[in-house]
């Protein structure tokens, strides 16, 4: 009688433990942030003139021919010069500053995540699935507890710095004001 209960209560944890396992797992990848692309920032709220035209500023700019800068003849030389193993836009040598999210896991990534979009919206401002939510948006505080980024300079520095090939000296100030793309007043 007695055994038979211990082994039922054995039982029961194993799967209260299972159960556990599986929501825990569950929230935690919905409320994860993923790398989604720059298109998905662009329908959720930031085209068009309205809105301050965020993404055609950024199509306009280097950073959204980053990764195609890779496949120029100009790269190339540089990655012979660097003896690298393979083409700049394969190698991690390059890659690591010329798009966004380089390097990690696929579970960071979402099916929209294009590489070729090289430095885009979520370079700067953190990956965006958990933070897009209109809700959260509206709401700068809501936008920075989601795990958004209002970037300044020490983001820009983690590309812009001496291991790049091609590195011209970095003035913030200066630089923002390539690419600034401020929501409109009110
Ligand atoms: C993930 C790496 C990365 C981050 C972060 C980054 N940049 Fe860049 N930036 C690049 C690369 C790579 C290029 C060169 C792109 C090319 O020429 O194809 C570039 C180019 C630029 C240019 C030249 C753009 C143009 O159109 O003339 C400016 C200005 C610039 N970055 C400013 C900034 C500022 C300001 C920040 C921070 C708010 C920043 N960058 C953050 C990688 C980065
Ligand atoms: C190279 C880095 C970089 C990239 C790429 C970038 N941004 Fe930004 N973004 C900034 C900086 C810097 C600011 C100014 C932050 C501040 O106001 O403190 C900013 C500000 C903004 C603002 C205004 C925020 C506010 O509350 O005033 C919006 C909206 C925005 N970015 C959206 C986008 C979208 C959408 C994309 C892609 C299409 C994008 N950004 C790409 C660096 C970047
Ligand atoms: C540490 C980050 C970083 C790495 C690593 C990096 N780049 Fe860049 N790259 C940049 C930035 C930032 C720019 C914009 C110019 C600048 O200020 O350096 C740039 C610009 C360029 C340009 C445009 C040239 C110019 O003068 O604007 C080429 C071509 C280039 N990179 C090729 C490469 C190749 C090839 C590799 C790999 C061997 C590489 N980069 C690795 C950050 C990096």
């Amino acid at each position: 009688m007695k055994k038979k209960y211990l082994k039922f209560s054995v039982f029961s944890f194993f799967l209260f433990v299972c159960l556990l396992l599986y929501f825990t797992n569950r929230s935690y990848s919905q409320s994860k942030n993923k790398y989604m692309g720059a298109d998905k920032c662009a329908k959720v709220c930031h085209k068009g003139k309205k809105k301050g035209s965020q993404l055609e500023i950024w199509k306009s700019k280097k950073h959204s021919q980053a990764y195609h800068t890779l496949g120029t003849e100009a790269a190339k030389k540089l990655g012979k010069e660097l003896n690298l193993k393979e083409e700049p836009q394969k190698s991690k040598e390059c890659l690591k500053c010329h798009v966004t999210g380089y390097g990690l896991e696929e579970s960071n990534f979402t099916k929209d995540y294009k590489m070729e979009e090289g430095v885009s919206c979520e370079s700067c401002h953190g990956p965006g699935s958990v933070y897009k939510k209109l809700s959260i948006m509206k709401d700068t505080k809501k936008f920075l507890a989601n795990g958004g980024v209002l970037p300044d300079e020490k983001v820009c520095v983690k590309c812009h710095n001496e291991e790049s090939p091609s590195y011209k000296e970095f003035v913030f100030d200066e630089k923002v004001k390539i690419i600034v793309h401020p929501k409109p007043e009110k």
